[in-house]
């Protein structure tokens, strides 16, 4: 499928590793210049010379996105480097252990108020401030596409996730609100969905680490029994199951969808 998506101009925010590194990889294989943030320079430095290698186009643009300041400097600088930004992802989030060593997470009464604060700070605000910061170019442009990521804890709740639930879900209201207000400007709004995704950047010896498999790792095998397309495929999903739906999202072939939450969990919820 032809994705006509050469030459525009993406911004992936958490770009650095993981599922973002993934996206950035991907939008760079379609012909898009992609601007990579990260709170890390490094990795977001390495990210983009990779892209570079392989005969893409990139720039690193870190910065921390809960600081407008900073989400106004990465912008410009991605625009001085590529032209106006029309592609947004927002990727960058932490995903909270489940299970820390020797213990489980805090139940919510338990839950200090700054890590709720940085939680919130995180998802919220820094999805909130980068959709401002890109959405005057688009509507200039008359078309954008916001693509943000989120996780099934923000559609069916978590317990011992609970600020990190509510913040996923505040994502997906503000995604809606925003796929009304610019549906007029050709910008459309959208949230991919996920469940647990093994990747590069989680240490060896965890359950969604790379290396851990049914057989060798008791944890991974309960964990796969939540994942309806996971007990087929014997695995967790991993960031490539996830890039090539938000490329697809942000290309014409999806003009007609916006406002959606769409799931890339393996059917962990289907609501
Ligand atoms: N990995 C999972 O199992 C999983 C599950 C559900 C949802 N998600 C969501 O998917 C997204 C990506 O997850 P991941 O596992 O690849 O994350 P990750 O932690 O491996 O990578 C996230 C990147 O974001 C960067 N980052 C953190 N704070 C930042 C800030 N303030 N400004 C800019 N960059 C910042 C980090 O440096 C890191 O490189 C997140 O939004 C996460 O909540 C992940």
């Amino acid at each position: 499928m032809e994705l006509n998506l050469k030459g525009k101009v993406a911004l992936v925010t958490g770009g650095g590793q993981g599922v973002g590194r993934a996206i950035c990889k991907e939008l760079a294989a379609e012909g898009v210049r992609v601007v990579v943030n990260d709170l890390f320079p490094e990795r977001a430095g390495t990210v983009a010379k990779e892209i570079v290698k392989s005969g893409g186009e990139a720039v690193a643009a870190p910065g921390d996105i809960t600081k407008p300041e900073a989400v106004a400097a990465m912008v410009a600088q991605g625009r001085a480097a590529f032209g106006p930004i029309t592609i947004l992802v927002n990727n960058a989030g932490v995903t909270p252990e489940r299970r820390a060593k020797g213990g489980m997470p805090p139940l919510f009464i338990e839950t200090p108020e700054r890590e709720m604060q940085q939680t919130v700070e995180l998802n919220v605000f820094g999805t909130m401030y980068c959709c401002r910061a890109v959405l005057p170019d688009m509507v200039a442009q008359k078309w954008g596409r916001i693509i943000s990521i989120a996780s099934e804890a923000g559609r069916v709740g978590e317990a011992r996730l609970a600020a990190y639930s509510g913040a996923k879900a505040a994502i997906i209201g503000l995604t809606k609100a925003l796929a009304k207000e610019h549906g007029r400007d050709r910008v459309t709004a959208n949230v991919v969905v996920l469940g647990a995704v093994s990747h590069e950047g989680i240490a060896p010896g965890q359950a969604t680490s790379p290396d851990a498999t049914p057989e060798t790792n008791e944890r991974l095998a309960k964990m796969l029994n939540a994942y309806p397309a996971a007990r087929g495929l014997g695995r967790l999903s991993r960031p490539e199951d996830v890039s090539g739906i938000v490329a697809f999202l942000a290309s014409d072939r999806a003009a007609f969808i916006t406002g959606q939450h769409i799931g890339a969990s393996g059917g962990y919820a289907m609501p």
